[in-house]
């Protein structure tokens, strides 16, 4: 409302300016007096605009930044229950000690592979064999010959049963 106003004001100073103009145009002293009043009459309409439109932003942002931090803090929320669920499950996966001692720090604790590749989903057979052919020298494996000549055949057994059956407990802990 006010800004209308004072754009009628603004508009009937231009008109009367320009009709001072054109009869007085000679007058040079009075023209720059009017010329000055345009000036000071524009900047106040100026002036309106600006503090009307950044109230709006405000307004704007605030809520703009509510719904960010909103949605921030679900995406934290959801990134928490995340690593608690992965934390269970790192707890409830359980290895024997075995295993543990002798094959996770290269097959990582969960059988997912660090140094050496992931045994997850290998069948037993398959593992026992590497594990026979590691030992005999068939296979080639400075690291694998080396770890596995102090072990007797029941143990190879027992670590293929073993990280055969990693695969369902990963899959489980997975869609809990
Ligand atoms: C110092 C690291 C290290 C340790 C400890 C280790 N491994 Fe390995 N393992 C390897 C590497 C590296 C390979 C890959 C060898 C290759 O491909 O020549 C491998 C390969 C294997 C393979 C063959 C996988 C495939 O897909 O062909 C099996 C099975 C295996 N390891 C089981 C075990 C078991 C069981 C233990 C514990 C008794 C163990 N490893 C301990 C490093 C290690």
């Amino acid at each position: 409302m006010i800004r209308h106003i004072i754009a009628a004001i603004a508009t009937v100073l231009a008109l009367w300016a320009s009709y001072y103009m054109y009869t007085l145009d000679k007058e040079v002293q009075k023209l720059k007096e009017i010329h000055r009043i345009i000036k000071a009459s524009e900047i106040k309409v100026q002036l309106k605009k600006p503090v009307i439109s950044r109230v709006n932003v405000q307004k704007n942002s605030k809520a703009e930044a509510e719904k960010q931090l909103q949605a921030k803090n679900k995406e934290l929320d959801q990134k928490l229950q995340a690593l608690k669920n992965k934390a269970g499950n790192i707890a409830a996966f359980k290895v024997s000690k075995l295993y543990k001692q002798n094959c996770s720090s290269c097959h990582g604790v969960n059988g997912k592979g660090i140094i050496g590749p992931s045994l997850v989903g290998k069948s037993k057979e398959f593992i026992l064999e590497q594990l026979k052919e590691f030992k005999s020298g068939k296979r080639k494996n400075y690291v694998m010959y080396g770890l596995l000549q102090k072990m007797d055949d029941e143990k190879l057994n027992n670590l293929a049963t073993e990280i055969s059956t990693f695969k369902e407990k990963w899959d489980k802990y997975n869609n809990q």
